[in-house]
This record gives C-alpha cells, sequence and structure tokens, in this order.
C-alpha cells in the first residue's frame, strides 16, 4: 500500500488544492490530506472548520480521506507510514521553498520524500489568501472553492452569523 500526504493550511481549500489530491489519488494507493495546526499562524477559520470544508472537497475520492494534525508533517507521515509529501507548486517561489522543506522533512525522516507536482495553468492565480480577500469582499467563490467545500462554507457563515460572532 503506497500512502501519500497532501498537507496544507487550506485556509480554505481551494480548487487547487482539489487538483492536486485528485493527481495524487492517481498515483498512490492512498491519500491523506492533511489539515496542520501551526499555533503561530492566524487563520480565518478554525482548524476544524477547515477539516471540514477539506473533508467535503474531497469526499468523491474513495481513496483520499482528510486529517487533522498538530506538530511536525514528518512524524504525521511516519505515524500514518507514508513515505511521499505531495506539494503543488505555482512557479519557482513556490519550488524553492518546497525544495528547502522537503530538505527539512527528509532530515526529520530520512524515508519520507517529497513529490513537487506542477499546478494547473488555470490555477496559477489561485490561492486561500485571494479566496479569503474575495469572501471579505462578499464576491462568489464557485470557481476558485470546490462545490462541496462551498456548502460547508456557507453552513459555517450561517453558523457565525447566528452565534453573532
Ligand atoms: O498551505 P501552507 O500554509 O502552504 O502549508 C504549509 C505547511 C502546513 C505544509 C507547512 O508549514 C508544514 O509542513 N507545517 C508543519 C510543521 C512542520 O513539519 N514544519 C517543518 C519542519 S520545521
Amino acid at each position: 500500500m503506497r500512502r501519500a500526504i497532501c498537507p496544507g493550511s487550506f485556509d480554505p481549500v481551494t480548487v487547487g488544492h482539489l487538483d492536486l489530491a485528485e493527481r495524487a489519488a492517481a498515483i498512490f494507493d492512498e491519500v491523506v490530506v492533511c489539515v496542520m495546526v501551526n499555533g503561530e499562524k492566524r487563520t480565518m477559520f478554525t482548524p476544524r472548520q477547515r477539516l471540514e470544508m477539506v473533508q467535503a472537497a474531497v469526499e468523491h475520492l474513495p481513496n483520499v480521506r482528510a486529517a487533522l494534525w498538530e506538530g511536525l508533517l514528518a512524524d504525521f507521515a511516519r505515524r500514518e507510514g507514508a513515505r511521499a509529501l505531495v506539494k503543488g507548486a505555482r512557479g519557482g517561489t513556490d519550488f524553492d521553498w518546497e525544495y528547502q522543506m522537503a530538505q527539512i522533512n527528509r532530515d526529520l525522516w530520512p524515508a519520507l520524500d517529497t513529490v513537487i507536482l506542477p499546478a494547473r495553468a488555470e490555477h496559477l492565480h489561485i490561492s486561500s489568501t485571494m479566496v479569503r480577500d474575495m469572501l471579505r469582499h462578499g464576491q462568489r467563490l464557485e470557481p476558485y472553492v470546490p462545490a462541496g467545500a462551498l456548502e460547508a462554507l456557507r453552513m459555517i457563515q450561517e453558523g457565525k452569523k447566528e452565534d453573532g460572532k
């Protein structure tokens, strides 16, 4: 069983993330999309909300599941018995960053390798940062957020309104 991890903040998950998970699912037997919790990073959505959106986004993929992890990614991969991390790169800047992360993760667990997949051309301009901005300005998110996740996001927003947050 070849298992891979697709890690990220997913604040929120985008169509670019889903494309990566789908492509990873075509290469590996099983893929775990892991929502990482970074105490230092301020996020728009809580870890559980990010997990709910990722779960909804990958629901249609039989060999993909979502998980939440607070700590080192290499530790999560080892716990899952996954020897590959799958990351996307939209260009040179992403690649340089992922290259560094790949070295660090291999230092932490030498059996762990990183597969970097080039983003599709139509997704090059899409990021969670851009989606958060569109959300703040009340713009439609259909082209940027997977349909299942959009439904989960709407429910999260309804909950916020009811809580008066
Ligand atoms: O979606 P993002 O924010 O680009 O994802 C970055 C993420 C969460 C994959 C990265 O920050 C990460 O792997 N964090 C977990 C902590 C860790 O293992 N760091 C590497 C060694 S210091």
